[in-house]
């Protein structure tokens, strides 16, 4: 694994650019996902969306992180509804200022908090479609000039979806999870 280095600079042709992103997003949700929607995540889909990340993901949190990152950073707090109303995903960011990884100064940088799929609606388009709107909002609403996110080493369904929205492999955190997993630091500059 040959990890990203700031010194290497940036090959911009490298990272699709964020509206380029959000076009394939609409387009992949017309092929593979007739119906459903993405859509800011309103207060009353806040349980539902606690369900999905104790159902998919090991890193669960209580009622009040969910509604707290939902009141500050309701703009790039998505869900996505299933044909019928259901929300069978989400995705929740922070904005956070912090020494870059592409500038070698502070910057705005839109840390995906989390973001997960029920299993029967994935390979959908979902996810890259949740990502695709968390960061141009995060770009348009919040001024981030990056983003960053951490993944398990082992979840390749996730590293892959990231990869495909440009985000390179900084560093590896070790032992970043409870049970011990390491975790990749990934980050992409916006736009
Ligand atoms: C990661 C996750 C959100 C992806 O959601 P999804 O709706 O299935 O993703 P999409 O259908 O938009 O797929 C986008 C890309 O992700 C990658 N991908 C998704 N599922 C994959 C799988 N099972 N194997 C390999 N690549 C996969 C592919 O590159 C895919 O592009 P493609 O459709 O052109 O092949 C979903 O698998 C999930 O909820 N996992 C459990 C929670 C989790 O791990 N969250 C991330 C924590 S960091």
């Amino acid at each position: 694994m040959i990890l990203w280095r700031k010194s290497r600079g940036v090959n911009e042709k490298d990272i699709p650019n964020i509206y380029e992103i959000f076009e394939n997003a609409k387009k992949r949700l017309q092929e593979r996902a007739q119906g459903y929607r993405i859509r800011n995540a309103e207060e009353k889909d806040l349980e539902d969306v606690r369900q999905i990340n104790m159902i998919t993901l090991p890193e669960n949190y209580p009622s009040y992180f969910f509604r707290e990152l939902w009141i500050k950073y309701g703009k790039s707090f998505y869900v996505a509804e299933a044909p019928g109303g259901k929300i069978v995903g989400y995705i929740m960011c922070r904005v956070e200022t912090k020494p870059g990884y592409f500038k070698h100064f502070l910057v705005r940088s839109g840390h995906i908090v989390s973001i997960a799929v029920l299993e029967k609606h994935r390979r959908k388009g979902l996810g890259y479609a949740l990502m695709a709107y968390a960061l141009k909002s995060l770009y348009e609403e919040y001024n981030c000039s990056e983003s960053y996110l951490e993944v398990r080493v082992t979840n390749k369904p996730a590293i892959s979806l990231y990869e495909k929205l440009g985000y390179k492999t900084i560093k590896i955190l070790h032992h970043y999870y409870l049970d011990g997993e390491d975790a990749f630091l990934m980050a992409r500059p916006l736009p």
